[in-house]
Order: structure tokens, then sequence, then C-alpha cells
């Protein structure tokens, strides 16, 4: 069994204050389900009060993103350990906005996840593709250079610790979700990617998110699906009650 992970990615909302407030809501709407993993991904700077208020509850902390060495003059860069000196268990990297706008690569993609797991961090590792990449009839092509090159040079033990997102970018902040068997027959694909690539369990036992445009609404019908273990949840993390209720979709 696959424990299903739904996690909050704040992206840049959310003042010091405005993201206590937030968490403080959240935590009791969520305290007594322990059938999900919650995870929550405020701006840098409000890590350590996010943290801060969420350390007797069962919501965990990510970071958005991070860059792939520990020190050094890299002005405006977060390493991996100064993620975890914060309190953050998890990481987001290859989100779709820093593909599209701070020119991630696949290859950069693959050094931040390594950097990452080196340091003990759990990566939510974000693929997908475009409208036009769908239109032209890309999308496995380009999910399968995605997943191809982002889990280069990554051992099956390392695996263990990576979460993938499946975002089709055209459904992000567009209101637009893919249906129910878009997303299914997306991420029955990336599973038999990673069983390739790996084998058999490490296919099984991969956890797979979807995301783009989640809601109380289409959750349900999202996580029937047996391919989809999750949500990576974006405009619908900033309330607590949508993002609760999408936590609590069981
Ligand atoms: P959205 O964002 O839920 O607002 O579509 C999802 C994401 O970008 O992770």
């Amino acid at each position: 069994m696959r424990k299903p992970v739904i996690a909050g990615n704040w992206k840049l909302f959310k003042t010091n204050k405005e993201a206590a407030d937030l968490i403080t809501r959240l935590i009791p709407e969520v305290k007594s389900n322990r059938n999900v993993d919650i995870v929550v991904a405020p701006v840098f700077t409000a890590l350590t009060s996010v943290k801060q208020a969420i350390a007797a509850s069962n919501i965990m902390l990510a970071g958005q993103d991070c860059f792939w060495e520990e020190e050094g003059a890299f002005t405006g860069e977060v390493s991996p350990k100064l993620l975890l000196d914060a309190g953050c268990s998890h990481v987001i990297i290859g989100h779709s906005e820093r593909r599209q706008y701070f020119g991630e690569t696949d290859e950069t993609v693959n050094k931040k996840m390594k950097a990452a797991l080196k340091a003990g961090l759990t990566v939510l590792f974000c693929i997908g593709e475009t409208l036009a990449q769908r239109e032209a009839e890309k999308t496995f092509e380009v999910l399968n250079r995605q997943v191809t090159g982002g889990l280069s040079g990554i051992t099956k033990e390392q695996l263990k610790n990576i979460i993938i997102a499946y975002e089709p970018v055209w459904a992000i902040g567009t209101g637009k979700t893919a249906t129910d068997e878009q997303a299914q027959e997306a991420h029955a694909f990336i599973r038999s990617l990673v069983t390739g690539l790996y084998n058999q369990t490490a296919g099984n036992k991969i956890r797979i998110l979807y995301g783009g445009s989640v809601k109380p609404e289409n959750i349900k019908g999202l996580m029937t699906q047996p391919d989809i273990d999750g949500a990576l949840v974006g405009g619908a993390s900033l309330k607590a009650e949508s993002f609760s209720a999408i936590v609590n979709f069981g």
C-alpha cells in the first residue's frame, strides 16, 4: 500500500504572519488524519515560523527549491543543508514554474535532486508537459525525457526518498484539471518508466502525485485512480478550508 501524500505549494505567497495564520487554522482541521502524509511548502523566509507552529503536529515542511552546492559564493541560493536546518524534511524540485521562468533543465533538476537526497531530504520531483506538447502528442516523449533525465544516476535506494509529482503545465493555476482518465494514463506511464529504469518493486512503491488545479471538488475522483497517490496543490492550499478538505478527502 502506498500512503497518500497531499502537499501544499504556497509559491510566492504569504508573509510570516499570513503563513502563521494559515497554518494555525490548518492544524486542528487535519490533526486526526493519520492516513495521509501532509506537507506544506512556504516561501523560504517563512519556513522557520511555520516550523515552530507545526512542531507538535502531523504536518511536514518542504522548501520550494534548493541549489546543488552545500555552501559557497552563490548569492541568493539556498542549500539542502540549510533547508534541513530550517526544519524541512522535503523539497520540491523541478516545478514547471522553475523550468519555465528560471531556466531549470533536466540536468539542473538532476543535480539538485542528487544534492537534496544526499543531504537526507525527501524530494518532490515535478514533471509534466505543456499544452503545445500535449497537442503535438508529445506527452509521453516529454515525460520519458524528464523522468529519465531527472533520475539519471539515482540509485534504487535513493529512489525511496523521491515522490514524483505529475503536473501538466496546462492545468496549473488555470482551473483546468486533467480528467481522471488523462491523469491516470500519465501516471501509469510514469510508473512503467520507473519500473523499466529500476524494477517492479520500485515501480510499485513510488508515490506519484497529481498536480494542477486540484480542489476539494475533484480530489476524490483523482484519488480513486489506481496510480494516483496524492496531490501537489497550489491555489487551493492557500486557504485552510480548501486544503484541509483536500487532505481529508477520504
Ligand atoms: P495549482 O498549482 O493547484 O494552483 O494549479 C499546482 C502547482 O503548481 O503545484
